[in-house]
C-alpha cells in the first residue's frame, strides 16, 4: 500500500495497519493509506476491515505540525467518509491514545474495540481547536450530549472501561494481542450478521435536552476558559448536533474548527505543546545520556513544599522519607498531606483506599541515619542559605554514593550548596512551584559541575510525577522567580501613578492571569516579599518602591491571612472587596512623595507589568540561563498561570512585535529612569533587525 500504511487479508478480514511512528498522527500519507486500504478492500473477498496501528498507540490525532501550512489532499472528512460509507463493517481496534482525529477515525468506524490500558478522548481544546472531524456530532449522538460537552470542552482523556460505558467503545478485549482479538471480535460480528452501525444515522431528540441549557453551558465556561475560544464554539457545534441533520452539523463543525485554526490563540497553544515537548530537551546531552533508578525518595522539610513534593512521588508510588526536625513537625506535616488527600476524596477524585496507601508510602523520621539508602533527597527546609549549607554537608555524610541531592531553594545559589559537599556533581535545583503537587512546573536547575546523568535523571522523574521540566542555569531567583522582580514591582509602582488595586489586578485578569499580582501577594503574604527585601542590598534606594507593600505590612495588612492586605477580604467567604482606607492612603502618599496621579489605560498597565518580565527574559537568554525562548514560555504558563492562549511572555512580546517592546522599554526609561527600565542588548538587537525571539531561538540552536 504505502510506507506507512499496510493492507493485508487475513482470513477474510481486510487489517489495515497504520505505522507511523512515534504517535501515528494522520499526515497526508496516512490519509491518503488508509483512503486507499479501505478502497482496495471493498473490492477483495474480506469479510469486514479491522483498522490498527503498530507501536505505542493507536492514531493519537491530525498531524499538529501540519497546521498554518497549505492543506493536502486527502481532507481527513473524505477519509472518514469512506470508513463510514464502506459496504463492510469497519472495526477500530484501539491501544495507546486514541485521540482528536485519531478517535474520529475511530468514531467513523461501524464498531470499536480497545485494549483495558487504552484511553479515548479529544483533546483539541487544550490547542484552541475543536475537534473537526465529526467528533463534535458524533459523540452527542453516542453518548449523549452532555457526556459530549464534559469530554470535549475539557479535552481530557477516558480510559477504555468508561468509554465502553459510555458506549463510545464496544468491546473492552481481555487477551494481549490486540490484532488477533480486534479479527476474532471482527468475524463474530461478521457471523452474526451485525449491521453497518453508523453513528450518522442516531438522531438526537430536542426534547430531551432541557431549555436553557446551552446558554447555561456558554456561562459556565466562559468563567473558566480565560481568554480561549475555543469552549463556546464547541458549545455551538455540540447545539447544532441536536439541531441539525448531521451533514449540515458537521459543515458548522467545519466552519468553525477553520476558524479557530486561524486564530491567534490556537497558535499561541500549539506553540506551547511544541514548547512543553522542547523544554524537556537538555540541548548538549546526548538521547542516550544514562539514567539513575528512583526507587526512594527523602524530603527534607515537610512545610508547605515538602509536603506536596512527598505527595508527587507517592502519587505514582515512589516511597518517601520525610525529614524533620522534631516529632510535632513531622505530625503536622504529615497531617496536612493527609487533610489534602481527604480533600481529594470528598471531591470523589481518589478513594479512601488509595489515599491510605498513598499516605501508607510517605514515613516520617527526625534522623539522618533512616535516609542512607534513599536514591534521591529533595531538601525544602527555610529559605536560609546557611541551613541549607549545614543540611547539604550532613547528606554528604549519610547519603550512599550516587545518590542524587537536589534543593527546591527559590534564590539561593545552588553551586555554594554543592560546593560544601564533596559530591557537586550530584547536586541540583529541582524548584517546584506552590501548591506543589497540584503546579505542573519544575524548574531543573543546573550547577557549574551537575552531572550529566543527573540532569537526564530529574527531567525524567520530573516527567514520571507529571511536571513539566525546563532547564535553568543558577542565577538569583532562576528564570521564572527573577523575572517576576519587575512585574511586581511595577504593579505597585502603578498605584502611586494613580490606579486603584482593583484597576491594576483587573487589567492583568482580562489579560487572562488567573489572578492579578496584587490579588497574589496578599494570597502569599505580604509579610514574606516584606522580609525577602530587608535582606537585599542591591535594591535602588528609592522611597517609590514597593512604598505601598511595605506600608501596608507595617499596618499589620499582611494579605489574606490577617484578612486585609491591598484588599479587605470577607472573613467567612475570603471574597476580595476593594478597601477605601487603602485607596486614600495611596493618595496621600503620592502627594508626599510629589507625584502627580493621572488616568492609567489597561495598555499602559500590561506594558508597565509585563515588559520588564520580557526584558528579564531576554537577559536570561543572552546569559544562558534559559535554553530557549519558548522554554521560557513554559516556566511561565506552567508556572506562574500565564495565559496559555496568548503562548507565553516570550511568544507574546513576538506578536506585539519586539520594536514596539523596545521603544516602549525606551519610553519608560526616559520617563522613569534606567534603575528599572534599562532595555536589554539582545532585545534592542533584535528589535532593530526586525526579528523575533522564536527567529533567536531557531538560529541559537
Ligand atoms: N502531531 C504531530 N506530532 C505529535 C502529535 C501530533 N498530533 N502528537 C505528538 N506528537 C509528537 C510530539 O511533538 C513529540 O515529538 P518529539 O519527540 O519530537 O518531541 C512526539 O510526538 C512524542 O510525543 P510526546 O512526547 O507527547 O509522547 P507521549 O508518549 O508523552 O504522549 C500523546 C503521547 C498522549 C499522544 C501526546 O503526544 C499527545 O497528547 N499528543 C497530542 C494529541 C492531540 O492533541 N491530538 C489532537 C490533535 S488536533 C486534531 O486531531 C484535529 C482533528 O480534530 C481534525
Ligand atoms: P515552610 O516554612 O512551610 O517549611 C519549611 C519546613 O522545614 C518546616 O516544616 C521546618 O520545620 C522544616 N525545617 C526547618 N529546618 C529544618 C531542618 N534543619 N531539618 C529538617 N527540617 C527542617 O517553607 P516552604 O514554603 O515549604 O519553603 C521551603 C523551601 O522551598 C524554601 O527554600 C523556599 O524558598 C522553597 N520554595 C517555596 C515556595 C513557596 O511558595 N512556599 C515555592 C518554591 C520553593
Amino acid at each position: 500500500m504505502s510506507e506507512v500504511v499496510s493492507y493485508e487479508n487475513k482470513g477474510n478480514i481486510g487489517v489495515i495497519s497504520v505505522n507511523n511512528p512515534p504517535v501515528n498522527a494522520l499526515a497526508q500519507v496516512v490519509r491518503e493509506g488508509i483512503l486507499n486500504a479501505v478502497t482496495a478492500a471493498q473490492a477483495d473477498a474480506s469479510k469486514a476491515i479491522v483498522l490498527r496501528c503498530e507501536g505505542r498507540t493507536f492514531i493519537a490525532g491530525a498531524d499538529i505540525t501540519e497546521f498554518g501550512k497549505p492543506p493536502r489532499e486527502p481532507g481527513l472528512p473524505v477519509v472518514l467518509d469512506a470508513i463510514e460509507n464502506s459496504a463492510k463493517p469497519v472495526i477500530a481496534a484501539i491501544h495507546g491514545t486514541a485521540l482528536g482525529g485519531g478517535f474520529e477515525v475511530a468514531l467513523a468506524c461501524h464498531y470499536r474495540c480497545a485494549v483495558p490500558s487504552a484511553k479515548v478522548g479529544l483533546p483539541e481544546v487544550k490547542l484552541g481547536l475543536l475537534p473537526g472531524a465529526g467528533g463534535t456530532q458524533r459523540v452527542p449522538r453516542i453518548a449523549g450530549v452532555e457526556a459530549a460537552l464534559d469530554m470535549i470542552t475539557s479535552g481530557n482523556p477516558i480510559g477504555a472501561g468508561k468509554a465502553a460505558e459510555m458506549g463510545l467503545v464496544d468491546e473492552v478485549v481481555k487477551g494481549d494481542d490486540l490484532e488477533a482479538e480486534a479479527i476474532q471480535y471482527a468475524k463474530r460480528l461478521v457471523e452474526s450478521g451485525a449491521p453497518l452501525r453508523r453513528i450518522r444515522d442516531i438522531t438526537i431528540d430536542p426534547a430531551t435536552i432541557e431549555p436553557g441549557f446551552f446558554d447555561n453551558a456558554r456561562k459556565q465556561l466562559a468563567r473558566r476558559a480565560r481568554g480561549q475560544i475555543a469552549q463556546d464554539k464547541i458549545v455551538s457545534c455540540i447545539e447544532a448536533a441536536v439541531k441539525l441533520p448531521m451533514d449540515e452539523g458537521l459543515q458548522r463543525e467545519r466552519e468553525l474548527f477553520r476558524e479557530l485554526l486561524t486564530s491567534p490563540e490556537s497558535a499561541a497553544m500549539r506553540h506551547i505543546f511544541f514548547a512543553e515537548r522542547q523544554a524537556s530537551k537538555i540541548k548538549d546531552l546526548p538521547n542516550d545520556t544514562p539514567v539513575r533508578d528512583i526507587n526512594k525518595v527523602a524530603i527534607i522539610g515537610g512545610g508547605t513544599m515538602g509536603g506536596g513534593i512527598a505527595m508527587c512521588f507517592a502519587n505514582v508510588g515512589i516511597p518517601v522519607v520525610m525529614l524533620e526536625i522534631n516529632d510535632e513537625a513531622l505530625q503536622r506535616g504529615i497531617g496536612i498531606i493527609r487533610k489534602n488527600y481527604s480533600i481529594t476524596v470528598q471531591k470523589g477524585k481518589m478513594s479512601e483506599e488509595q489515599m491510605e496507601q498513598r499516605i501508607a508510602s510517605i514515613s516520617g523520621t527526625t534522623n539522618y541515619a533512616d535516609i542512607g539508602d534513599v536514591d534521591l533527597v529533595i531538601e525544602a527546609v527555610f529559605e536560609n542559605l546557611e541551613l541549607k549549607k549545614e543540611i547539604f554537608a550532613k547528606l554528604d555524610r549519610v547519603c550512599k554514593q550516587g545518590a542524587i541531592l537536589a534543593t527546591n531553594t527559590s534564590y539561593q545559589d545552588v553551586d555554594a550548596i554543592a560546593a560544601v559537599t564533596s559530591r557537586p556533581q550530584d547536586v541540583l535545583g529541582m524548584h517546584f512551584f506552590s501548591p506543589a503537587n497540584v503546579m505542573k512546573l519544575l524548574e531543573v536547575v543546573r550547577g557549574a559541575k551537575t552531572a550529566d546523568d543527573v540532569l537526564a535523571t530529574a527531567m525524567q522523574i520530573g516527567k514520571k510525577i507529571g511536571k513539566v521540566c525546563a532547564l535553568s542555569r543558577v542565577c538569583y531567583g532562576f528564570i521564572g522567580n527573577r523575572m517576576l522582580g519587575g512585574y511586581g514591582r511595577e504593579a505597585q509602582m502603578l498605584l502611586l501613578d494613580g490606579c486603584t488595586p482593583e484597576q491594576v489586578d483587573s487589567a492583568l485578569e482580562g489579560f487572562g492571569m488567573a489572578m492579578g499580582p496584587l490579588a497574589m501577594s496578599d494570597l502569599a503574604g505580604l509579610d514574606v516579599g516584606y522580609k525577602a527585601r530587608q535582606s537585599r542590598t542591591d535594591l535602588p534606594d528609592d522611597p517609590k518602591l514597593y512604598r505601598m507593600g511595605t506600608l501596608l505590612v507595617e499596618m499589620g495588612r499582611h494579605g489574606q491571612k490577617t484578612g486585609s492586605g491591598f484588599y479587605k477580604y470577607d472573613p467567612a467567604t475570603r471574597a476580595r472587596m476593594n478597601d477605601s482606607e487603602v485607596e486614600t492612603l495611596i493618595k496621600e502618599e503620592a502627594e508626599k512623595l510629589g507625584i502627580k496621579q493621572r488616568q492609567i489605560s489597561n495598555e499602559e498597565i500590561l506594558a508597565r507589568c509585563f515588559y520588564p518580565l520580557i526584558n528579564e527574559g531576554a537577559l536570561i537568554l543572552e546569559e544562558g540561563i534559559a535554553q530557549r525562548p519558548s522554554d521560557i514560555d513554559v516556566v511561565y504558563v506552567f508556572g506562574y498561570a500565564f495565559p496559555v492562549a496568548k503562548g507565553g511572555p516570550m511568544f507574546y512580546a513576538d506578536q506585539v512585535g519586539l520594536k514596539n517592546v523596545y521603544d516602549k522599554i525606551c519610553e519608560f526609561r526616559d520617563r522613569y529612569g534606567e534603575d528599572y527600565w534599562k532595555p536589554a542588548p539582545l532585545l534592542k538587537k533584535l528589535a532593530e533587525q526586525g526579528k523575533t525571539f522564536a527567529e533567536w531561538g531557531v538560529e541559537n540552536g
